[in-house]
């Protein structure tokens, strides 16, 4: 089993198992740090916030992502992690994966957030 296999086992199990990836990381999410990751490794892609003007038509812009209907910061980490054919994986610390899920909620509509 190659590391990255392993890793990738153990960040599922504790999907499985609903703990936090918390572990080694002290401080909470921060979603302003989350913004700025991901305006720097996302935006090629995905409309990360409203004002920008270019992205890729046929890719999911954040603020659909974080309306998809019972969205978790917890989905969110796991498709960065294991993303689907034609998203490469982009390296990001645990720390970073907390961080741009944060940020990506903050963008979920209201009525949305009421019912998860
Ligand atoms: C090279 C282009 C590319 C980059 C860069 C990229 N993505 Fe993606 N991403 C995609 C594509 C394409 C999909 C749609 C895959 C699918 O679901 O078929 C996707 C899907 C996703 C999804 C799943 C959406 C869903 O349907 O739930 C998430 C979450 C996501 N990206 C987050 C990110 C984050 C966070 C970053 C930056 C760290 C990022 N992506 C960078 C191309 C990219």
């Amino acid at each position: 089993m190659t590391a990255r296999t392993a890793f990738i086992l153990a960040f599922l199990s504790m999907i499985a198992a609903g703990v936090s990836l918390a572990g080694p990381v002290t401080s909470a999410p921060d979603a302003e740090r989350g913004n700025g990751l991901a305006q720097r490794l996302c935006s090629n892609c995905h409309l990360v916030t409203s004002e920008q003007t270019h992205a890729n038509a046929d890719i999911p812009s954040f603020r659909e992502i974080a309306n998809k209907q019972g969205q978790t910061e917890g989905s969110i980490m796991a498709r960065i992690v294991i993303p689907k054919h034609a998203m490469p994986v982009i390296p990001v610390s645990k720390s970073e994966l907390h961080d741009l899920a944060a940020y990506i909620m903050t963008l979920r509509d209201t009525e949305q957030r009421m019912r998860p």
